[in-house]
């Protein structure tokens, strides 16, 4: 069990969370969430925002019943954390972009403060955590109400690593096959998850080489192994 340091509006509908603890992980991997009893039944996966030695932080969006109760959490109340799971992103070397679309953006903020890089961050209707992003490199782009990816030159990148909803990683993965592919790109899928350790498979993503769980195999996928079907 973690204990609440603070848990604090940053959005309409979007939180930050900040547990106590020295808790494992790597860039783009999750934990499991669970600040309930028996209802609802499932944990919910959420990327790692931040850690330290004494706390890890988790950026979330309400959105449904699981979140919602994460959002009613008050400082010194318990919640249930399980993981890190996931493969994450890889140590990426030579010039590097990171792109999080909505609450996609959650797994970069760690990102940034490991590998150098350009971030571009998209946003439906709100900007937030701008000051937080523009601390952690010198080329932060900001998209309101736009689409992101249109903003980023996949030419000028070694590596490309996105995150965001799933028509967005499909654009990443289109701009991919139509660059001159000299970049890496991942993207990080955030499928519906239940066990959140490969025992269940309600996570599946099609790829060239059969179906994948996401919540072992992935969630960090290379742009070009993911097969789309909508
Ligand atoms: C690896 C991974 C990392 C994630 N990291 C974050 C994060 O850092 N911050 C964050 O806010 N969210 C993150 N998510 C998404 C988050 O897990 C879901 O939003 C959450 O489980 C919804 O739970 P809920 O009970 O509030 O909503 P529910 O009541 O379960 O659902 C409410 C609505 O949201 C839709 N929905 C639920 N889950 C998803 C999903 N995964 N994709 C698309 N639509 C969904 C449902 O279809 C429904 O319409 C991540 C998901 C994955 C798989
Ligand atoms: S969530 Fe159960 S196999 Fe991935």
């Amino acid at each position: 069990m973690g204990k609440v340091v603070s848990n604090v509006k940053v959005a309409e509908q979007v939180y930050l969370l900040r547990v106590e603890g020295n808790y494992e992980g790597s860039m783009g991997q999750f934990y499991m969430l669970r600040a309930w009893g028996h209802y609802p039944l499932l944990s919910r996966p959420i990327s790692i925002f931040n850690k330290d030695d004494e706390s890890i932080e988790f950026l979330y969006q309400v959105v449904g019943e699981g979140t919602a109760l994460l959002a009613s959490l008050r400082s010194g109340d318990t919640l249930q954390l399980e993981g890190p799971f996931g493969n994450g992103f890889p140590v990426a070397e030579g010039r590097v972009a990171l792109i999080g679309g909505g609450i996609g953006i959650a797994p970069f903020y760690y990102c940034a403060q490991q590998i150098n890089s350009d971030i571009y961050l998209g946003f439906s209707t709100e900007a937030y955590l701008q000051d937080a992003f523009s601390k952690l490199t010198s080329s932060l782009h900001i998209n309101v109400g736009g689409i992101v990816v249109d903003d980023v030159d996949f030419e000028q990148y070694d590596t490309i690593m996105a995150c965001g909803p799933h028509a967005m990683m499909r654009a990443v993965q289109t701009k991919y096959f139509q660059s001159s592919r000299r970049a890496k790109v991942y993207i990080s899928l955030e499928n519906r998850m239940a066990c959140g350790i490969g025992a269940c498979l309600v996570c599946t993503v099609s790829c060239l080489d059969g179906r994948k769980k996401a919540c072992t195999e992935g969630p960090v996928f290379e742009a070009q192994e993911v097969t789309f079907h909508d």
